[in-house]
């Protein structure tokens, strides 16, 4: 009885071939878990071959992020709960995506009904094969933030992932640094967890496809936010990093994580992507008509954001990457609470140049 099918890409850093199916029975099982232990390894290639169907590249045909939600529904036993397949079944391709009316906080909620306070999700009904952290560093967007947690719950619902949402939050006046913020939220994410991916992820950004996988690419630091409306669905420049990245912690410990010392918005992109080479690897991207997003009011944001500024002292990414980083991290953690959406850390991250 219970046979099971599961299908998907390779195992380990193996070869075995594309597609491989594993059929399970019962007396299979205890073998099947270790596979499957061994098969987390590489989901980023897991789903490859799926996309077979161009209505995944339709998008002149898009759907609700919350299409067939509903349909996973609490396991009666967990305890003999199945993992997930290896490609959702419910995913649509193209997701309808409209800024034009705020959401309340009240109705995101009432439409995420297994999302617990902290902002954590664990499939209701399979367990996940993939845990994601996701990150945003954050002050005072509360709009952005709003129209981003209505679309990126059901995103990584949809994707039967387990995961939770962090927003790191800076605070006081003075510059924005996102990095730092970012090592400030890694460092604390990993406290709750063994995370398998970080996913790092700009407030005003909304990913259009649910085929554009929350997951990390098992070799290399990946760019998510590989075709950005605000910049016609292409790359600015070809060592962009800016945007939504994924990483896994071991990619980001190897990088000594994000330097601390950049204020203002830009440059510590540029470093990031240095950073990488640095350390031995290379930038992997989503393809573009998978990775295409949506940017909030680019329009209005180009006209009040803080103007660009250059770092005070002239950074040398290679001499500077293996003391400015995770390893030279310093804040004071504020405060850490757990909203039903998301959890909120609030920091002071030190020294900040003042912002006029
Ligand atoms: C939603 O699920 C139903 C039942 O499985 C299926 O028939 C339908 O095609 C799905 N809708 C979309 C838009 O995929
Ligand atoms: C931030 O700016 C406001 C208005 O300029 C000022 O009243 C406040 O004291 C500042 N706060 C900090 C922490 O510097
Ligand atoms: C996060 O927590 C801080 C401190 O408790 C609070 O002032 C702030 O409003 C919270 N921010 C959000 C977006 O929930």
């Amino acid at each position: 009885m219970n046979e099971q099918e599961r299908s998907g890409g390779r195992l380990g850093s193996g070869q075995p071939p594309e597609g491989f199916t594993v059929r399970l029975t019962e007396p299979a099982a205890g073998r099947a878990i270790f596979i499957l232990i061994l098969y987390r390894g590489g989901p980023s290639n897991v789903f490859r071959g799926f996309l077979d169907s161009h209505q995944v590249l339709d998008y002149s045909k898009t759907h609700d992020v919350y299409t067939n939600l509903s349909l996973f529904t609490q396991a009666p036993n967990e305890e003999t709960m199945p993992y997930c397949s290896a490609q959702s079944p419910i995913f649509v391709g193209p997701l309808t995506i409209t800024f034009r009316v705020l959401p309340s906080e009240r109705m995101i909620i009432k439409k995420n009904p297994f999302v617990q306070a902290g902002g954590l999700y664990r499939p209701p009904h399979c367990l996940a094969r993939y845990r994601s952290a996701i990150l945003v560093a954050y002050r005072n967007q509360e709009k952005y933030l709003r129209h981003l947690l209505y679309y990126i719950h059901p995103f990584l619902q949809r994707q039967q992932l387990s995961y939770s949402i962090y927003l790191i939050q800076q605070v006081g006046n003075g510059t924005f640094n996102r990095a730092k913020l970012l090592n400030v939220g890694v460092r604390e994410a990993m406290k709750d967890e063994d995370w398998d991916c970080l996913l790092l992820h700009d407030v005003n950004l909304v990913p259009e496809n649910d085929y554009n996988l929350y997951v990390c690419d098992e070799y290399y630091p990946k760019h998510m936010s590989s075709a950005m409306d605000k910049f016609q669905y292409t790359l600015p420049y070809k060592s962009f990093f800016g945007g939504v990245s994924a990483l896994t912690p071991e990619h980001y410990m190897k990088m000594n994580g994000f330097p601390n010392t950049y204020w203002g918005g830009g440059g510590e992109n540029d470093d990031i992507a240095t950073r990488i080479q640095l350390a031995g690897m290379k930038i992997v991207r989503t393809p573009p008509h998978l990775g295409r997003y949506k940017v909030m009011d680019y329009n209005e944001e180009t006209k009040t954001q803080e103007p660009w500024r250059s770092p005070t002292s002239r950074h040398n990414t290679r001499k500077t990457w293996k003391d400015d980083g995770m390893n030279s991290l310093e804040f004071k953690l504020l405060s850490r609470t757990k909203h039903p959406l998301y959890t909120n850390i609030t920091v002071d991250i030190g020294y900040v140049p003042p912002f006029s």
